[in-house]
């Protein structure tokens, strides 16, 4: 997600800025900017690329030359915003970098988070004769702003906030007053109150090392921060009393946002981004659709879902989707297998690649195969301008933020939300579609309650829980990929064996494993007929004393099966397509407590990479 970070004070504000971006290198980004008063015009900087040079990849643009680049800049100014950008509307580029001016100049503006309504605005003020320079959601700001001053820049910010819909948090700097404002509505932003200096922020670590006075603003407020003073006040425009408090974190727990792992950090960013997949594409769903998938073929063959690991458990759900709901042949594929089984490809397939890095060799290899043999492809990816973006060149961005846990969580989640929006584009049902809408909007709430409500129990039975030296993960239907995903995290963390397993085949050779070393932890949620039959599996297992732990919607149909020594887990129902991205929640945090109780590197599991860019 972007960083934002402001100075006002006595010392040299772009030296401030551009310390406090490279603090904030963490929350992923792929360009950069900053802005400045120079000789009390409006000037920015901005790079593709990283905020100094990269050894690692010499000749990469950076901020840090493109500052000395400027003979005549003397490095200094005391008014200065800057931004780490990652791309959610718009390739990463320079033109799309932060900060962003308004038409005329006058202000300069640095965001973080999704203006959902951006597309509107963007429309009526290029109506009122607005030109844009970027692919941005966040340059309307400027343009609005622009559009509201009266003198009065405060004023001008409260109006332009009545029309913005989405979270964000950003900073505005203005030609014409020797100020910054700050606003929030849903994305973090704190002040940190130095000597004779503030420093405004996505988190305290810019300025962590300055001081340890930090005010928190809250939603819904506006900060004026001026030379030695500043001023916090609510959208109504009533002055808020806020009290100065010490920044709690050192500089590491800071970067994980207070949690002890990025993954666990993750696991609690879901409800926030499994609504960033779809708010600010629900309410123009044709046209996005359109839009992300032009041109796709009319009687479509087969739809062919391309991934490794998480991303392909996430195919495979997506597979259950297709075929179940749009009725057209579908199948998902591990990558490292597709490409060297020499495919039939047929002209009218839809191949779609699913991935959170974009840079999977395999994945990328099998859709370049595709792609070759002249049939539609289109990509479900996390970091925008990556390789298999590219070469897809078509189809939707996850907007998950990025994830830096080498387990995969929200990108899961997300892919899934991606699909089920891909899908509808297949399905020509009004009523599946607003149904499926409803049902998404509930999500994150779901979300958010499903963590409350099962953490604190797993953080308790984790200890016995890693005991156990193997487990079988047992899901029928779309539940599945939900066992194969929820066997990966218990492998890939805790390093513990599991083993996911479709539940009607587990008669066929696994249920020879149930023993007291084994849990077996089963899905049980979905449409009758299914869970019937897997609450059948689940009691083959009890006959034969083997311990489980059971996911489910429906308690009073489970709890009189089960002994003392099982556990349980209830799941709040939704759609059956929507399903996996609840019931895979549990199974995270499963792992990610488990892999605790065993001390393992969870963030950087032994053996693994983040993105496996050979084959
Ligand atoms: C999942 O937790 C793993 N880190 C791994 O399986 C990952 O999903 C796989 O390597 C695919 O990565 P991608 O989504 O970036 O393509």
């Amino acid at each position: 997600m972007c960083g934002i970070v402001g100075y006002v004070g006595s010392k040299n504000g772009i030296e401030a800025v551009f310390n406090g971006l490279i603090r904030l290198e963490y929350r992923g980004y792929d360009s950069v900017g900053v802005a400045f008063k120079d000789k009390n015009k409006i000037k920015t900087v901005k790079s593709h690329g990283r905020i100094k040079k990269n050894d690692v990849v010499p000749g990469m643009p950076n901020l840090e030359e493109k500052l000395k680049e400027d003979e005549k800049f003397k490095f200094n100014s005391n008014i200065v915003i800057g931004h780490t950008r990652w791309a959610t509307h718009g390739a990463p580029s320079e033109k799309n970098a932060h900060p962003h001016v308004s038409m005329k100049g006058n202000f300069a503006i640095v965001h973080n988070g999704i203006i959902e309504n951006y597309l509107t605005l963007k429309n009526e003020l290029i109506n009122k004769g607005y030109k844009f320079e970027s692919e941005t959601d966040s340059e309307v700001l400027a343009h609005l702003i622009e559009y509201f001053y009266e003198n009065d820049i405060l004023s001008a910010v409260k109006k332009a906030l009545t029309k913005l819909e989405g979270a964000y948090s950003f900073l505005v700097l203005s030609e014409a007053e020797d100020v910054i404002v700050g606003a929030k509505k849903g994305s973090p932003l704190c002040l940190g109150l130095g000597e004779k200096e503030f420093i405004i922020s996505s988190d305290e670590s810019p300025f962590i090392d300055r001081t340890k006075k930090v005010i928190y603003i809250n939603d819904g407020e506006l900060i004026l921060i001026e030379k030695n003073k500043y001023n916090i006040i609510n959208f109504e425009g009533l002055n808020v009393e806020r009290e100065i408090e010490e920044v709690p974190y050192d500089l590491e727990a800071i970067t994980k946002g207070g949690y002890d792992h990025f993954m666990l950090k993750e696991i609690h960013e879901q409800p926030t981004t499994i609504k960033n997949a779809f708010i600010s594409r629900i309410d123009h769903l044709d046209t996005m659709l359109r839009d992300n998938f032009p041109k796709l073929p009319r009687n479509i063959n087969r739809v062919i879902y391309l991934a490794c690991g998480t991303s392909l458990c996430a195919g495979k759900v997506g597979m259950y989707i297709t075929e179940k709901y749009a009725k057209i042949p579908s199948r998902a594929e591990y990558a490292s297998e597709f490409i060297y089984r020499d495919p039939v490809i047929f002209e009218k397939d839809i191949c779609i690649a699913l991935s959170q890095s974009g840079e999977t060799a395999d994945t990328k290899e099998a859709l370049k195969i595709v792609k070759e043999k002249n049939a539609y492809i289109a990509g479900l990816v996390n970091v925008v301008g990556s390789q298999i973006a590219r070469i897809a060149g078509k189809g939707m961005y996850l907007h998950a933020g990025p994830e830096i846990g080498v387990a995969s969580t929200k990108a899961f989640t997300s892919q899934v939300v991606a699909i089920n929006m891909f899908n509808m584009l297949l399905i020509d049902d009004i009523k599946y579609r607003e149904k499926l809408i409803d049902e998404l909007k509930k999500l994150p709430d779901l979300a958010e309650q499903i963590i409350r409500g099962t953490e604190p129990k797993i953080k308790v039975i984790a200890p016995e829980i890693s005991k156990f030296s193997d487990f079988l993960y047992l899901g029928r239907d779309i539940n599945y990929p939900v066992a194969l995903e929820g066997a990966l995290k218990m492998k890939e963390i805790a390093y513990l064996h599991a083993e996911g397993y479709s539940s009607g085949e587990m008669k066929h050779g696994p249920i020879a494993l149930i023993d007291k070393n084994l849990l077996t932890v089963c899905i049980l949620t979905g449409e009758k007929e299914i869970y019937k039959k897997t609450l059948n599996n689940l009691l083959e297992i009890k006959a034969r004393s083997g311990r489980v732990f059971v996911l489910t919607d429906d308690v009073q149909a489970i709890k009189d099966h089960l002994s003392d020594e099982d556990y349980i887990i209830e799941v709040p129902k939704t759609l059956p397509q929507l399903s996996p991205i609840i019931n895979v929640i549990p199974l995270q945090l499963l792992a990610y407590y488990t892999a605790k109780h065993l001390k393992r590197e969870i963030d950087k599991p032994r053996n693994l990479a983040k993105s496996v860019t050979v084959e």
